[in-house]
């Protein structure tokens, strides 16, 4: 059965991040109703993304959790609201951002996402990628950091960006660590204060 629309009763800060950019129409009703793998079975909606697209900065987080799951955005629970306060810090909002997960259903009790979920949603992540056009990707958490540091630990390289064909990219912990471990609160703002710079170039990757 189709779940209920959850628009109206959304809180009506959230009701612009519903805006789908309109060159992602398509894709958003393909993941919609994306099969590829067992987290389509427990979903309630899928998570696509939120934000501007095309647009200069984006976040890759890990996959949706409870709240994500009910409304079908992304970092709306606690993380997000901590994420909110990190993009407040570099004069950003979400609705200048493109923010989105490696796998776009939420994994059942919040499990971590298995290798072969992350595999079968790749080729939507890479269609938002050349869609969104980002100067700069920050990852957030291992499961984004691996697709382009893998093997690497999140706590040697966090905060070092690096360019990949013309594509910076910078490691970040996930807002959750944070809000576990309160000395990262500080970490993740450091982190996210070199985002302008390496926006504007003048940091070389
Ligand atoms: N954590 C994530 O990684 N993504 C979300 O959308 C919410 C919480």
């Amino acid at each position: 059965m189709t779940p209920p629309d959850p628009r109206p009763s959304a809180p009506p800060a959230l009701l612009p991040l519903y805006d789908v950019p309109p060159s992602f129409a398509g894709l958003y009703e393909e993941i919609a109703d994306c099969p590829r793998c067992v987290l389509a079975r427990e979903r309630t909606r899928t998570v696509p993304g939120s934000g501007a697209a095309p647009c200069d900065l984006m976040f890759v987080g890990e996959g949706p959790g409870q709240r994500e799951d009910e409304l079908g955005l992304p970092f709306v629970g606690r993380s997000g609201q901590f994420l909110d306060e990190l993009l407040g810090t570099i004069g950003r909002s979400r609705r200048d951002v493109y923010v989105t997960n490696v796998v776009k259903c939420r994994p059942p009790g919040n499990r971590d996402p298995q290798p072969d979920e992350i595999a079968a949603c790749a080729d939507h992540l890479d269609r938002q990628i050349a869609g969104v056009q980002p100067r700069v990707i920050a990852t957030l958490g291992r499961f984004s950091m691996a697709r382009w540091f893998p093997g690497e630990r999140i706590s040697q390289i966090h905060g070092r960006a690096r360019t990949f064909d013309g594509l910076t990219v910078i490691p970040m912990y996930h807002p959750a660590a944070a809000l576990r471990d309160g000395s990262l609160r500080a970490v993740m703002k450091q982190d996210f204060a070199q985002i302008p710079d390496l926006l504007t170039g003048t940091t070389g990757a």
